[in-house]
Order: C-alpha cells, then sequence, then structure tokens
C-alpha cells in the first residue's frame, strides 16, 4: 500500500475512534429517573450515582437497553417479566453488597416504592 493509503486510513480510524467516545460521553442518559412501579408506586432512581458507583453500565444494561421507556417495552413484549429488573438487580445487589458489609440501597418495599 502506498504512503499516502495509509496516512488516509489513519486519519478515517482517528476519526471514528473521536465519534465513538463522543457518543460514548453523550449516551449516560438522564441522572435522575423515576421508573414505574406499578400498584405500589412510582420508584426514583438515581442513575448517574450508580453509573458513578459500580463503572459498569451492563450491571443493570445486560437486561434491557440503554433506551427511555426499555424496561415498560420488553414487558409489553413479554421477553422481561414484571418485577425481574427488581429482584434479580436492584434487590439482588443490594441484598448482597449488605450481606458483605459494602455501600448500600433500600431492600424493603417501602424504601424504593412512594405511593403518591
Ligand atoms: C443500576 C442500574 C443501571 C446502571 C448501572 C446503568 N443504567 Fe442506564 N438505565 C437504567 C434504568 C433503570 C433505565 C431506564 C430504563 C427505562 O426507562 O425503562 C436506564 C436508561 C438509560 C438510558 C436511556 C434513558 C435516558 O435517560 O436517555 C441511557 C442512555 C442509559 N441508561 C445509559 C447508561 C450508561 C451509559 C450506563 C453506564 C455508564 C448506564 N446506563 C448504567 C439503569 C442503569
Ligand atoms: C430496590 C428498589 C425496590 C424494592 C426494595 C422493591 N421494589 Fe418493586 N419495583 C422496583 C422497580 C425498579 C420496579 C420496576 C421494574 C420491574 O418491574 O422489575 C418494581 C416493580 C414492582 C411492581 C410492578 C410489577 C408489575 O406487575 O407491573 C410491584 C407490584 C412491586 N415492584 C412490588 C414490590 C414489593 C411488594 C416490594 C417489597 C417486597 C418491592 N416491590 C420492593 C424497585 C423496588
Ligand atoms: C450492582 C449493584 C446495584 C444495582 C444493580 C442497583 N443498585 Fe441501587 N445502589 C447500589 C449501591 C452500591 C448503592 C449505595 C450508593 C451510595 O451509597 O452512594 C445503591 C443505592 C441506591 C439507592 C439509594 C440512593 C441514596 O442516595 O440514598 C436507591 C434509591 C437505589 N439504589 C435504587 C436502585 C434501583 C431502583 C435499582 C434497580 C433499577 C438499583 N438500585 C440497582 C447498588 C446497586
Amino acid at each position: 500500500m502506498r504512503l499516502s493509503g495509509i496516512v488516509v486510513l489513519m486519519i478515517v480510524f482517528l476519526m471514528s475512534l473521536a465519534a465513538a467516545l463522543a457518543v460514548a460521553e453523550q449516551n449516560k442518559g438522564a441522572e435522575q429517573m423515576e421508573l414505574e412501579g406499578g400498584t405500589r408506586g412510582p420508584v426514583p432512581f438515581p442513575h448517574r450515582q450508580h453509573q458513578d458507583n459500580l463503572e459498569d453500565c451492563n450491571a443493570c444494561h445486560a437486561l434491557f437497553p440503554q433506551e427511555a421507556g426499555a424496561i415498560g417495552k420488553l414487558h409489553a413484549e413479554g421477553t422481561l417479566k414484571r418485577q425481574q429488573v427488581m429482584k434479580e438487580q436492584c434487590i439482588a445487589c443490594h441484598r448482597e453488597n449488605k450481606r458483605e458489609g459494602k455501600d448500600s440501597g433500600p431492600t424493603l418495599c417501602s424504601q424504593c416504592h412512594q405511593r403518591k
């Protein structure tokens, strides 16, 4: 390959790397959310605090994509069970951290669900 070809390839590579990094920077989503909690009432959720503490998006997003309303959409399609996120992720992690004596979150119904 000629030198100019290599230079062009390197420029294209660096530009796509910069674009990928910019996207990663933009796409962290809302800092604070209110999740739909059915009859028990909505669940306030500090998204950014979890991102900063856990440093692993897939601690949650392994079950649902990084999109607003993703959980409700998968519930409606029947590919995600109701309370699955709550039990397998939220409560499971908070319980495990408590057991291990680490910083943790709420494990009681009324600490998460805010009846209005
Ligand atoms: C502790 C769980 C958890 C972790 C960790 C987490 N998220 Fe989320 N994220 C959620 C929940 C819950 C929603 C809301 C889904 C819904 O609306 O159904 C969400 C939604 C989103 C959305 C779409 C909503 C919006 O406001 O635009 C984006 C984008 C997103 N997350 C990005 C990320 C990224 C990037 C990371 C890692 C740096 C991350 N999340 C880590 C739980 C988490
Ligand atoms: C750590 C926070 C947390 C705790 C503790 C918690 N929940 Fe939830 N709950 C959620 C979240 C988030 C959702 C929505 C996601 C899902 O359905 O998995 C939810 C959803 C629900 C739903 C709606 C499911 C549906 O059919 O639409 C019910 C009902 C519910 N929880 C009851 C309870 C009860 C009862 C308790 C106590 C035994 C409890 N929750 C404890 C966070 C929590
Ligand atoms: C993989 C672990 C993990 C998962 C999954 C997780 N959390 Fe947490 N959560 C934590 C930790 C750790 C803390 C304590 C953070 C701190 O002290 O700064 C916490 C704290 C909280 C708090 C208290 C925040 C405060 O400042 O008092 C709430 C509310 C909460 N989590 C809700 C949820 C909900 C709702 C979900 C599910 C959508 C969830 N968490 C999923 C680890 C997790």
